[in-house]
Order: structure tokens, then sequence, then C-alpha cells
């Protein structure tokens, strides 16, 4: 890991526009060279932060998730700064709009949404429980493959994941009100049933699956 001083850092992000925002300062820059510089602010004590740093966490999961086969970014490298306290992750701009982005302007992202079932069971059934998953840290590259952003909280079991978690994972998603109107649009129903298909999962499983799932949404499935 390199180090980086206060200048450095400025010089790094000079004419760089802020894409999001932390309550600690800008969280993610995107340079005038499509570059992104995604800031880990050190969280307080007692945090997990403190074990193995953010940063180092994104790029672990990044390099992970290439070796499932799974898209996310190429990191160039990853810096620590003393002052301001802070790790830096330095990664290329993967061009192309988020889901949800898409869903903003296209009338229709069936094909997509469709797509996207399968692809989460096939996370699922390789053990990937991408904990930030909603339809705004997924990006349509210009093949019309999905690739991960905002990953480093993801978690890599060795088995298929749990019924519970799967369900915890598509729950969470469904409750930000944008992603739950995209694909009630697209209809819940044909959603999950495309996600089961591709899941892995044994029959009873499915059955659980669905009961825990009709009691959250109960006009559904
Ligand atoms: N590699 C990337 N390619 C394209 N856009 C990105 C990339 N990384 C971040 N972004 C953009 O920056 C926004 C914030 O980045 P993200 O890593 O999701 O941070 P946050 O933790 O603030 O959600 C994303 O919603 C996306 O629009
Ligand atoms: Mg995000």
């Amino acid at each position: 890991m390199e180090s980086c001083s206060r200048n450095e850092f400025e010089q790094l992000v000079k004419n760089a526009s802020v894409l999001s925002n932390s309550p600690d300062g800008p969280r993610v820059y995107l340079t005038p060279d499509q570059t992104i510089v995604k800031v880990f602010w050190p969280k307080k004590l007692f945090s997990s932060d403190r074990i193995v740093p953010y940063g180092l966490r994104f790029a672990r999961c990044a390099r992970r998730l290439s070796q499932l086969g799974f898209d996310s970014v190429v990191v160039e490298k990853i810096m620590r700064c003393r002052d301001p306290g802070m790790h830096l992750v330095i990664y290329a701009l993967v061009p192309g709009p988020s889901i949800r982005e898409l869903g903003e302007h296209e009338p229709s992202t069936d094909k997509i949404l469709g797509r996207l079932a399968v692809y989460l069971a096939k996370l699922h059934q390789n053990g990937v429980y991408f904990k930030a998953l909603h339809l705004g840290n997924i990006i349509v590259q210009r093949d019309g493959s999905f690739a991960l952003i905002d990953f480093h909280s993801t978690k890599f079991y060795k088995m298929p994941v749990s019924v519970n978690r799967r369900l915890k994972n598509l729950k969470n998603m469904l409750h930000y009100a944008q992603d739950y109107a995209l694909l009630e649009r697209y209809g819940l129903d044909p959603f999950i049933r495309e996600y089961l298909q591709g899941s892995g999962m044994t029959s009873a499983q499915k059955k659980a699956f669905l009961k825990a799932f009709e009691a959250t949404f109960p006009d559904q499935p």
C-alpha cells in the first residue's frame, strides 16, 4: 500500500467532481481522466475497519469477485493518507449507467431485469452475499453484462448463500422505493420465479423462501 501526503491527495482530486458524500466528507470523486478515487474514512473505535481497513477489503473483494467470474472494477492502487487520516482506492470508471439510472430513462428495462434475476441467483449460488445490493450499485456495461461497484462489505461463503440471507438481501433491495417501483413494473412475481429457477435451491428451500417472501410482500407469488 502506498502512502499519500495531503499535497498528493489534493493533486489527485484536482478538478475532480464529487459523485457521493459521506458525513465525514466527499466519498467518491471522478477525476477528469475518468478515474474514480473512493475515500474510506476511518471508523470509530471498535469497528472491524481497525482490523482490516475498508480500502484493503475493497481490493480483496474485487479480486474474489473476479476469481468467481463476476465483473467489478480493476483496482489500480490503494493508498493510505495520514493527514487527513483515510484510505483511498483508485480505479477506472466502469463505463455505462446503473440499472437504476437506466430505469429512469428507458421505458422498458424488462430484458435487463429478467437477466438480473438470473444474475442474483448466480451470485447467491456462488456464495456471494453482496450486502450493498441495490440497483444503483450494478452497472450495465456496453456489452450488456453487469459489473458491481460499492462491494467492500461483500461476504464470500464456501457454500451457496443461505435461504435467510438470500431473503434478507432481496428484501433490502426492495426497500429502496425506486428499485421497488422498477421491479414492481416488471412484476415481482415473475422476477422471484426467475430468481428461484436459477437459484439451485431444493424444492423445500424454494417453498420456505416463497412463504417468507409472501409474508413481507403479501400480494406477490
Ligand atoms: N467504477 C465505477 N464506475 C462507474 N460509476 C461509478 C464507479 N464507482 C462509483 N461510481 C458512481 O459513483 C456513485 C457512488 O459510488 P459508490 O461506490 O456506489 O459509493 P457510495 O458508497 O457513496 O454509494 C455510484 O452510484 C456511481 O454512480
Ligand atoms: Mg453506492
